[in-house]
């Protein structure tokens, strides 16, 4: 029993992936499914906090208890994200946000034309969320912790990573087969800017989510 830790604490989760359009029917995206972020969100719920959880394009059943502000893109969940984490004595950002979108939409679905090659596609960048709440600390002694999915020198990536971003935590997941995208499980190392790093085996998503809360919990200031 993690008992109510959490409790008179608000939490702000990020879950699910950005999809940044091109048209009315046709969007960049990435394969989050949501499922780690919900599990955060549900963990913490039952920890005793009040969660608002920003959830970008995930097909999951609402968790009982937490507020949840549905997105839909990278510009839509930092807004989101910010006005949420003006209060928030924690921020967590599971979410795969689009470092770049399309620079233009059009209004019309975009048509092939004969004999024409496909015009390319111009992208700009996308605000820095967590780099931003991490620089900027809406509250103070706000523990903000980020996610990497990294495809190789998973640990080299992550440390740099949390330097770059300036978070108190940085959860590395390496991108495979049955973990990370899409799978009901997953194996992290979660890294401190304090140099420590807690690696957590194997498992549900729901065993990750609860180290994240043991990591920021140990972390928050004493509850005023
Ligand atoms: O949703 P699931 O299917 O359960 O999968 C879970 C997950 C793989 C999506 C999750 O565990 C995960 O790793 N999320 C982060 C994915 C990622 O690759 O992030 P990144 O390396 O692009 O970004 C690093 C961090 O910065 C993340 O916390 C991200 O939310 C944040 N970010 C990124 C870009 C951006 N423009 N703004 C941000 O805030």
């Amino acid at each position: 029993d993690l008992g109510q830790d959490l409790a008179g604490r608000h939490v702000v989760v990020s879950a699910g992936g950005t999809r940044e359009p091109l048209d009315p029917v046709r969007f960049l995206g990435n394969r989050s499914s949501g499922k780690q972020g919900y599990a955060l969100a549900r963990s913490a719920a039952a920890r005793g906090a009040r969660v608002t959880l920003v959830s970008a394009n995930a097909a999951l059943p609402e968790p009982a208890g937490v507020d949840v502000v549905p997105v839909g893109t990278a510009v839509q969940l930092r807004e989101a994200v910010l006005k949420a984490s003006a209060d928030a004595d924690a921020v967590v950002m599971a979410a795969a946000v689009a470092d770049f979108r399309p620079g233009t939409y059009a209004a019309g679905k975009i048509k092939k034309k004969d004999g024409q090659e496909p015009a390319p596609i111009a992208l700009v960048r996308n605000p820095d969320i967590l780099a931003e709440i991490a620089g900027e600390r809406p509250r103070p002694g706000q523990v903000v912790v980020g996610f990497a999915a990294e495809t190789d020198d998973v640990l080299a990536n992550g440390r740099a990573k949390l330097e770059r971003k300036g978070c108190d935590l940085l959860v590395v997941n390496e991108v495979g087969e049955r973990k990370t995208f899409g799978s009901e499980e997953n194996e992290a190392v979660v890294l401190g800017a304090d140099g420590s790093e807690t690696p957590v085996p194997y498992g549900p998503k729901e065993a990750l989510a609860d180290t994240v809360w043991d990591l920021v919990a140990e972390r928050l200031p004493e509850n005023s």
